[in-house]
């Protein structure tokens, strides 16, 4: 019998505070006009002043947990993707153990920005598959405004805050087929935060570098080849994925992602107008969307794609 992680349950939360372009231009010198079309946001969600990214980690779980009819007693392992944890230590997957109530089974955070949540959901299946583990929650939960520079344009209209989580379990019916996970860590200095506290002291800059051009060029090249290696692994041709649930950075990149993979715009989930790029919570962000929307259905067959800091970039393979 063929172990298969299945998504059992997703959910995910955004914050109260939604900052739109128009207030983004007293900030700097931007316009709503700009951020539209060279990146299709909107406007972002932002946290609010005492909510941590563990917060809202657990409005997430706790709505995939009860879609999952589980409790944290049921879970074996917790992970959870942040470039924003609220402390240095303990993990964020360990505050989440605590405020969902849970007392056993392993708790840690995964590093990966925005690549996080597939390099999680990737964990999660080979614990499951290797009979390490039955029910897994995978979180990405960014509080990702806290990184930026509010006078830099180039970077402080890109981003915003929110949470995504999904409950996976073992099961003998298809749920993740396979995951791909790749780092070239040479492109480090193109996206990064070249600060951190030492000695009790802020030492280097602690907010969001990137050189917006190279990034670009780069995401696009490795979300199409990641998707075209998911779909090599099984023999199967783009027109058998029913939905395409992209990192969500720019509307313009995930229009060149589709076309270099001859996929149709309408079989894509696009969430960043209204979320921004929320890092290693954009996919369960919009996979969470998708479902509620009545996109996404029972059966479908979904391929995740993220890319981000490191670099990192990835994909999971699954039926709904
Ligand atoms: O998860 C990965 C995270 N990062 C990303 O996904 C970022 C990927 N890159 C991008 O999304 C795009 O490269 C950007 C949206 C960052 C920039 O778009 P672009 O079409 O590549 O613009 P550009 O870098 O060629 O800049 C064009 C101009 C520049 O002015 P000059 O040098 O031509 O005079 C920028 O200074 O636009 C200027 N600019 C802005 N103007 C108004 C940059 N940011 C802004 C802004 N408002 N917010």
């Amino acid at each position: 019998m063929t172990i298969f992680s299945k998504i059992v349950g997703v959910g995910s939360y955004l914050p109260e505070t939604i900052l739109s372009n128009a207030e983004l231009e007293h900030r700097v010198e931007t316009s709503d006009e700009w951020i539209r079309t060279r990146t299709g946001i909107e406007s972002r969600h932002v946290h609010g002043p005492k909510e941590t990214t563990s917060d809202m980690a657990f409005h997430a779980a706790q709505k995939a947990l009860a879609v999952a009819r589980l409790s944290a007693q049921d879970i074996d392992l917790i992970i959870v993707a942040t470039t924003t944890p609220d402390m240095v230590f303990p993990s964020t997957a360990c505050l989440l153990q605590q405020k969902l109530g849970g007392t056993h089974g392993a708790a840690f955070d995964i590093q990966a920005v925005c690549t996080g949540f597939v390099y999680a959901l990737s964990v999660a299946d080979q614990f499951i598959k290797s009979g390490q583990a039955t029910n897994v929650l995978v979180v990405g939960a960014e509080t990702f405004t806290n990184l930026l520079d509010w006078q830099d344009r180039n970077t402080c209209v890109l981003f915003g805050d929110g949470a995504g989580a999904v409950v996976l379990t073992g099961s003998d019916t298809a749920g993740i087929l396979s995951t791909h996970l790749h780092a070239d860590g040479r492109h480090a200095a193109m996206l990064c935060v070249p600060g951190h506290v030492m000695n009790g002291e802020t030492s280097g800059n602690p907010t969001v570098k990137m050189d917006g051009g190279a990034v670009f060029k780069f995401a696009v090249k490795v979300l199409a080849q990641v998707s075209q290696e998911a779909l090599n692994a099984h023999n199967m041709s783009i027109e058998q994925i029913d939905w395409l649930i992209p990192h969500q950075a720019n509307i313009r990149i995930i229009e060149a992602t589709a076309e270099k993979l001859k996929l149709p715009m309408s079989k894509v989930i696009v969430t960043v107008q209204r979320h921004g790029n929320t890092s290693a919570a954009s996919i369960p962000l919009a996979l969470d969307e998708g479902i509620r929307e009545g996109k996404i259905k029972p059966g479908d067959t979904c391929l995740l794609v993220g890319v981000g800091g490191g670099f990192t970039w990835g994909s999971a393979l699954f039926k709904l």
